[in-house]
């Protein structure tokens, strides 16, 4: 209690109240994907997904409620943010507000422990540290359910951010759960970053176009409960190599519910299918690993913490591979105390 506390800052500025918090989470990859909504206005999944959260990316957001801003200021990485994403950032700090009873601006600065211009999803960290500063800031005690369904409605996968280990998300559901700790299982990810820049095409507006147009999305979403099931099943008794094919079936599922949609939604790069072929190669070689990929042309290898080196070295040398990334399993999001 004392540590929630003294999360808060209050301080005397000008003759006004000052109140900061500052909050650590950690992205998450899916292992079974979310793709499409059940409810767009509501943000509510249309299949049930399972993530694990990455210890080597995170996003650090202090925010700061001030009574002499007159608007809110939002700043990533050092700079100043606007359009959508800056929108997307004062919705949130607008329901805290509605919720608290503060009707003081804000000023919000976060920072990402990766290269957020590398095009790694960075939505999913960022909303789960900005709900979490944003309500304790503003006095809010929330519980870690209702952070994980005000995350999800600024981003459906930032509601798995706010748990470490292994978390699930329900179709249809409000928040997510966690499934396992970090300490249930040794395994990790080299994430293999294949191109530069932003993606082309957001999640959400890639996932209505499938829904819109594609016919193999209802089949999409009929086919993931069942792989939902197997994977959940599979984390539990530590079973990789059956965790691994339901994870890669999950995510060319996705993709091709994508490739049907008219015009087709492609976030494969030339080296994507470099990475996915070596990756077979080497599992033919007895490494055991499993690729994923989301809204980008990057690729994601699931594989036991010892096998991360090898893994790394043989994914290096695949043409267009321009950099990549080892991470182990991430801790819950939390609050830091400012000295
Ligand atoms: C491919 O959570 O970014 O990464 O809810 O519209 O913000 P919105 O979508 P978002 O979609 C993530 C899609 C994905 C798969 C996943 O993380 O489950």
């Amino acid at each position: 209690m004392l540590l929630e506390y003294r999360a808060i800052q209050r301080r005397e500025h000008g003759g006004t109240i000052v109140t900061a918090a500052k909050a650590v989470a950690h992205s998450n990859i899916a292992l079974i994907k979310y793709w499409g909504k059940s409810n767009v206005e509501r943000n509510l999944p249309a299949v049930p997904s399972l993530s694990m959260t990455l210890d080597a990316l995170s996003t650090t957001t202090r925010v700061e409620f001030d009574a002499s801003l007159t608007e809110d200021a939002v700043t990533l990485d050092g700079a100043a943010i606007s359009g959508r994403p800056r929108e997307r950032v004062c919705r949130v700090l607008d329901r805290v507000r509605e919720r608290a009873g503060v009707g003081t601006r804000a000023s919000v600065e976060s920072a990402n422990s990766f290269p957020t211009a590398a095009g790694l999803a960075s939505s999913a960290s960022g909303f789960a540290a900005l709900v979490m500063a944003a309500t304790r800031a503003a006095g809010l005690e929330l519980s870690n359910a209702e952070l994980s369904a005000w995350a999800r409605q600024a981003s459906v996968s930032a509601a798995r951010s706010i748990y470490g280990g292994f978390a699930e998300l329900d179709a249809d559901a409000e928040s997510a759960a966690p499934v396992a700790a970090k300490a249930h299982w040794d395994l990790g990810m080299v994430i293999a970053l294949t191109a530069r820049g932003p993606k082309s095409v957001s999640s959400t507006d890639g996932m209505l176009h499938t829904a819109k147009t594609s016919p193999y999305y209802p089949a999409w979403v009929e086919a993931a409960p069942a792989l939902f099931q197997t994977a959940r099943a599979a984390i539990e008794r530590r079973d990789l190599d059956t965790l691994g094919e339901a994870m890669e079936h999950s995510t060319l599922l996705m993709h091709a519910s994508m490739f049907g949609a008219r015009p087709a939604v492609i976030y494969f790069a030339p080296p994507t299918l470099g990475v996915l072929d070596r990756i077979r190669q080497l599992r033919s070689d007895g490494v055991r690993a499993y690729f994923t990929m989301d809204a980008g042309p990057h690729v994601k290898v699931l594989a036991r913490r010892e096998d991360l080196g090898t893994l790394d070295d043989a994914l290096r040398t695949v043409p267009g591979v321009v950099r990549t990334l080892q991470t182990g399993i991430g801790p819950d999001a939390h609050c830091e105390i400012e000295p």
